[in-house]
């Protein structure tokens, strides 16, 4: 089973529906450049033969167009996935985080940990670093346990964003565009309009993590109130977290499985209007061990004793691994619709400008008319093309998705039966 679970969490991942569609919108648009630099040449000839067929500010804007490709192009590389996680002090962000990095980055423990905001995203780099704001200079990543941590002396207001540049060779999600965001218990800042403001605004989804020997409070209310106010129809999951406490109590589980249910089903869809409760129930509440998950999944054997796993750990991994899954559809649909529509659009204005210049440069010219006739069809067959590829492309992102989530379902409903 292990190695069927590895091609699960490897190449048939949902986070591939992003990366497929980066890779396909960036070819898409490296053609747009080929078509804008042809109809730079054409027009360049146009304006030498007859000064009237094309206005001065006509040209102007479509040599433009040759820079606003390039920098839709570098925006492109730098798309990403991003998730924030958020929740009352202590409930286990860090520690869940570090379960789906599968390896101890961020600092956990006792009391009130994080104290700013931590990012995670990848470098190229063999070794990882930090940046703190306000400096260009690389820190070592053993200096996190110092600047994000609430129990040094060295403080940064909570507002704060510290990088931390991982290795995308290290770690799948990282490599596959994820970026995380860690943040400080919800209940010991006032000011969470200017952390919506700085930190969620552009996140696809959000992750609230909470005690499940305790229950939502009214400050994570609150938060996402005031998020689902800024943001239409937020992606929010719940993890109830540390159900291994259940262990101790198993006459207890269902009752308080229930009573959980009901009081997250009712805020997210009666309250927030988010989705329906069938939705909610099967795709975005969890109940699992943030810890017993880092235990079984990080590597370094020396970092943490591999004993400390409570009865019913199995179910509760599995559920761990159902939320992963969920959450790897959900993030990578969303931030393919958000981005890339925007893209799609942009790249269909740029190919409609175009087309639009030669046929009217057409219209208008007899000595040209041949010419650009010719011209004219050959950009139309490029710009039906590339219009097709830029229609097909969010269409099969929709397939793809189906696929891959249908043989990832069935891989892992395999390996549970092994
Ligand atoms: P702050 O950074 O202070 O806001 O807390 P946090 O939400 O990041 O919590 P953190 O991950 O630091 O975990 C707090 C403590 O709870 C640590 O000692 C963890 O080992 C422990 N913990 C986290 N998840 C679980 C869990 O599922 N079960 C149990 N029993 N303990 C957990
Ligand atoms: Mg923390």
């Amino acid at each position: 089973g292990a190695e069927r679970q590895n091609s699960v969490t490897n190449n048939n991942s949902p986070l591939k529906l992003f990366t497929h569609a980066k890779t396909t919108i960036t070819e898409i648009f490296k053609n747009i450049a080929l078509y804008v630099n042809d109809s730079n040449k054409f027009l360049d000839d146009v304006k030498k033969s007859d000064k009237n067929l094309i206005t001065p500010e006509k040209y102007v804007e479509i040599q433009e167009l040759k820079e606003k490709v390039n920098r839709i192009l570098t925006i492109i590389s730098r798309d990403h996935m991003k998730v924030v996680f958020f929740g009352r002090t202590s409930n286990g962000k860090s520690t869940t985080m570090n379960a789906m990095l599968r390896e101890r980055i961020l600092p956990v423990g006792m009391g009130h940990t994080t104290n700013c905001f931590l990012q995670i995203e990848g470098t190229d780099k063999a070794e990882p670093y930090v940046l703190t704001p306000g400096s260009d200079e690389p820190k070592s990543i053993s200096s996190l346990g110092t600047v994000g941590n609430a129990l040094s002396r060295e403080k940064l207001d909570s507002d704060s964003l510290v990088k931390i540049l991982w290795p995308k060779e290290k770690c799948r999600l990282i490599r596959d565009d994820v970026i995380l965001v860690d943040s400080p218990g919800i209940d010991v800042s006032a000011n969470l309009d200017q952390w919506i403001e700085n930190h969620c605004l552009d996140a696809d989804v959000f992750v609230l993590v909470i005690s499940a020997e305790a229950t939502i409070t009214v400050s994570e209310k609150k938060f996402l109130h005031n998020v689902a106010q800024r943001l239409s129809n937020p992606n929010i999951f719940i993890l109830m977290n540390r159900w291994d406490a259940t262990a101790n109590e198993p006459e207890m589980v269902e009752s308080v499985r229930q009573q959980h249910l009901d009081r997250g089903l009712e805020f997210l869809c009666d309250e927030l209007h988010l989705c329906d409760r069938k939705e909610a129930s099967e795709h975005r509440m969890f109940f699992i061990s943030a810890r017993e998950a880092l235990l079984k999944r990080n590597k370094d054997p020396t970092s943490s004793p591999r004993t400390g796993f409570a009865e019913g750990h199995e179910e509760r991994l599995i559920e761990f691994n159902n939320f992963e899954h969920e959450f790897e559809k959900c993030i990578s649909k969303t931030a393919v619709q958000t981005k890339f529509e925007q893209h799609t659009n942009r790249g269909k204005g740029i190919t409609t400008t175009l087309r639009e210049t030669t046929a009217n440069i057409a219209n208008r010219s007899q000595t040209l008319k041949q010419e650009s006739v010719q011209k004219l069809t050959q950009m139309d067959e490029k710009h039906n093309l590339l219009e097709r590829e830029l229609r097909s492309m969010t269409e099969s992102a929709k397939d793809k998705i189906r696929h891959i989530s249908e043989d990832v379902y069935k891989r892992v409903a395999q390996t549970l039966n092994d």
